[in-house]
């Protein structure tokens, strides 16, 4: 984790916190805890509270109808004719799981239109299952947090958690719970959450799409560039990559494209002879 100067105010803060709450009276004797063998259960405790896990329904409206209208249509264009049914989208940094279940209500969306405005016979099944067979959708979803990843598999979110949630959405791939709404099975079906951590080498491959939104930002340049060569070689052939509205590749690599559209960015993966 990487934190300059602006962020040296919350690192010492959240130290604080944790000191106090293990009656330790100095950062150096905290240091010996977390570098004992009794000191893992307390280090994964710190990067809970060191990690910055903020996160919403539907963030960045404009790239989510890039991603809606014209990536998945056009990548479900060029699937059909090779006869390959897979999709396989990645949400990196995933949080508490509104960022990949948005992105699964979107594949459902554009598969039922793409089967509409293509005049082409919906499998005769009931219920209608979300993904119309022979496809396959995958929505891979990966955080460092362990707490945020129990919370996405749970699926169940509070009225201001839904706030940016619009009424059909709720009605088609939410069930009320309680004062809570969770996600309809078919929906949690689709969407999987594993542990990576992205500073590893060892990450999901063969992506169609990659969102790895808002988590960047934490990272110094150089770590920045050696996730973005990771992405690079996780994504299929002209695959996609999204970063969050506050983030940019500009500076940092040469292999991807951007692409912009209404007020929303994406970058193509440009193939390179090695
Ligand atoms: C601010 S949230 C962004 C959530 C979501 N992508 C969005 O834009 O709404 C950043 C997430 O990245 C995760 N994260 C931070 N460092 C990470 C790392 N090295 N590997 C994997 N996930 C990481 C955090 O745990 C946190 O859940």
């Amino acid at each position: 984790m990487h934190f300059d100067e602006r962020r040296t105010h919350f690192l010492r803060d959240r130290l604080q916190r944790r000191l106090k709450e293990c009656h330790i009276d100095s950062f150096y004797s905290y240091y010996r805890l977390l570098i004992s063998n009794q000191g893992k259960e307390e280090l994964s405790r710190l990067l809970e509270n060191l990690t910055v896990n903020e996160t919403s329904f539907f963030r960045n409206k404009a790239q989510l109808d890039l991603f809606h209208k014209f990536i998945l249509d056009d990548i479900l264009q060029k699937k059909q004719v090779r006869r390959d049914y897979t999709l396989r989208i990645w949400s990196a940094g995933c949080s508490t799981g509104q960022e990949p279940y948005t992105i699964a209500m979107l594949i459902a969306d554009a598969l039922a239109y793409y089967y509409l405005r293509h005049s082409l016979p919906l499998p005769e099944f009931s219920p209608r299952p979300l993904v119309p067979p022979p496809w396959r959708v995958e929505v891979m979803a990966s955080d460092i947090s362990y707490s945020v990843l129990r919370a996405g598999q749970e699926g169940k979110y509070s009225e201001l958690q839904m706030q940016s949630v619009d009424y059909s959405y709720r009605l088609r791939y939410f069930d009320k719970v309680g004062d809570r709404y969770a996600v309809k099975k078919a929906v949690k079906e689709l969407v999987h959450f594993d542990f990576h951590n992205l500073k590893t080498e060892y990450l999901p491959q063969r992506n169609d799409v990659i969102f790895c939104r808002n988590v960047m930002m934490y990272f110094d340049e150089a770590e920045q560039k050696r996730l973005i060569e990771k992405f690079y070689r996780c994504l299929n052939v002209d695959g996609f990559l999204f970063v969050g509205h506050a983030e940019s590749l500009f500076g940092l690599t040469n292999k991807f494209a951007m692409v912009h559209r209404h007020n929303g960015t994406a970058y193509q993966r440009i193939e390179v002879s090695q």
